[in-house]
C-alpha cells in the first residue's frame, strides 16, 4: 500500500460503524485546561489546571535523572519502596496502601470496583470533572448533589440521597473548583449517617494546602471508619503532575479489589523513584504547600476587597461564582495572556506566579468597573 493509498477512505455509512456502548452518551468528556493567548508584550500564564508552579525539589531532578537509563524494564508493579516509605509517613500498613498513574486511576478503579449500571453513585456538583465520566462510564446512575452556594458540599442532601443502590459516594476536600474544605465535625457527622456497605472515597488531592481551622483530615477519618478510601496525589503539592504518581489508603480487602482493576505497571520506575524521594523531603513539600496556601489567602482576599464573593479557598486555586458572566471572565483574562478554567456556573484560578496574579486583581478590577458599575 502506497502511503496516498493508505490515507484515502472509503466513506461508511454511519450506521456500519462499531455500535459503541450507549452510556458514552450520557456524560461529557474530560477537557483539560487551556494554555495561555500569547500577546505581545506580556508574559503568558497558565492558571487552568491547578499545577504547581514551583519546579520540582533539586532532589526530585536529580533522581529523575538517574533513573533514566530505567525504561528498558518493567518498574515494580506493587511500587514496594514507595508504598514502605507512605506507610512509614502515614503511619498505615503496607497493605493499605496502592500506587496508581495519578488519583485519575484510582478514581477509574475505584469505580470500577464499586459500581456498574445496577447501582447509583452520589457526588457533589460542581467538582471535580472526572467524577460524571468515572461513574457515567460504567453505567452507574449518577446522583449529583448541587453544593450549597457558598461552594460547600451539601451533605444533608447527599446522606438523604442514599438508597439501597448506593455504592460509591464521593467528597472532594478541598472541592474543586469551588475551593471549601469539609470539617472533621461536620464529615464525622455525615458518615454516621452512611450504611457500612457502602465505599466513600474521600478525594484529597489538594489536602496540603488546607489550613482553615477544623479542617477534616483524612487520615484521622480513615481511622476510624473502614468503609472510606483515600484519594491522594503526587501533582498538586509535590509538583509532579506530569509523572502521574498517585495513591489509595484503604482497608486491605478493597485494596485486594483495586489491585485488580488497574493497569498492570502503570507507573514508571522513575515515577515512583521521584515520588519516593519527594516523599523523603515531605518537610520541605509542605512548607511550600504552606507558603502557597499563604499567597492563595491573600489572592482571595484581595479579590474579597474588591467586592467579589470568594467562597472560601482551600486548595491551589480560587473560584469565582460568576455565573453567566463566566464567559466574559475568561476572555477578559485571554486577552491579557492569562489562562483561567472556565467552567460555566463560575471560573477558577489556580495560584501561580505573584506577577500573573496582579494581572488577574487588575483584570478582576476592571471587570467589576465594566459589569456591576
Ligand atoms: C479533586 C481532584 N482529584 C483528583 C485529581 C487527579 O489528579 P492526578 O490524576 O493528577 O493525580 C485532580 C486533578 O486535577 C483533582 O482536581
Amino acid at each position: 500500500m502506497t502511503s496516498s493509498e493508505s490515507t484515502a477512505r472509503t466513506p461508511v455509512p454511519r450506521a456500519a460503524f462499531p455500535h459503541l456502548r450507549a452510556a458514552l452518551e450520557t456524560f461529557p468528556p474530560y477537557i483539560p485546561g487551556k494554555p495561555p493567548r500569547r500577546v505581545d508584550g506580556l508574559t503568558p500564564y497558565k492558571l487552568s489546571s491547578n499545577e504547581n508552579f514551583l519546579e520540582p525539589l533539586p532532589a526530585v531532578l536529580e533522581t529523575m535523572l538517574a533513573h533514566a537509563k530505567d525504561p528498558a524494564q518493567y518498574p515494580d508493579d506493587s511500587a514496594l519502596a514507595l508504598r514502605e516509605g507512605l506507610a512509614a509517613r502515614l503511619g498505615v500498613g503496607i497493605d493499605e496502601l496502592i500506587v496508581t498513574a495519578g488519583a485519575s486511576e484510582l478514581l477509574v478503579a475505584l469505580t470500577q470496583i464499586t459500581s456498574d449500571a445496577t447501582t447509583e453513585a452520589i457526588y457533589p456538583w460542581p467538582s471535580f470533572e472526572m467524577y460524571p465520566q468515572t461513574t457515567g462510564l460504567v453505567g452507574a446512575k449518577r446522583i449529583e448533589v448541587p453544593n450549597r452556594p457558598d461552594g460547600t458540599h451539601d451533605l444533608e442532601a447527599m446522606a438523604a440521597a442514599i438508597t439501597d443502590q448506593t455504592r460509591l459516594i464521593i467528597l472532594c476536600s478541598p472541592n474543586n473548583p469551588t475551593g471549601p474544605a469539609l470539617s472533621d465535625r461536620e464529615l464525622r457527622d455525615f458518615l454516621a449517617r452512611v450504611p457500612d456497605t457502602v465505599l466513600v472515597a474521600l478525594d484529597e488531592a489538594y489536602w496540603e494546602f488546607a489550613n482553615a481551622d477544623g479542617v477534616a483530615r483524612g487520615l484521622d477519618i480513615y481511622a476510624d471508619h473502614a468503609n472510606v478510601v483515600l484519594l491522594r496525589t503526587f501533582s498538586k503539592a509535590h509538583g509532579l503532575a506530569g509523572l502521574r504518581v498517585g495513591y489509595g489508603v484503604a482497608r486491605e480487602p478493597v485494596i485486594a479489589g483495586l489491585r485488580k482493576a488497574v493497569i498492570p505497571f502503570g507507573v514508571t520506575a522513575l515515577s515512583q523513584a521521584a515520588a519516593l524521594t519527594s516523599l523523603e523531603h515531605w518537610d520541605e513539600v509542605l512548607e511550600r504547600a504552606a507558603g502557597l496556601a499563604a499567597t492563595r489567602d491573600a489572592f482571595a482576599q484581595a479579590l474579597r476587597d474588591q467586592g467579589w464573593d470568594v467562597p472560601q479557598a482551600q486548595g491551589n486555586f480560587v473560584w469565582l461564582p460568576l455565573g453567566e458572566l463566566s464567559g466574559a471572565f475568561e476572555d477578559a483574562c485571554v486577552d491579557q495572556s492569562i489562562a483561567v478554567r472556565n467552567l460555566e456556573s463560575g471560573v477558577r484560578i489556580s495560584i501561580g506566579e505573584q506577577p500573573g496574579l496582579d494581572r488577574v486583581l487588575d483584570i478582576a478590577a476592571a471587570f467589576r468597573a465594566e459589569h456591576f458599575g
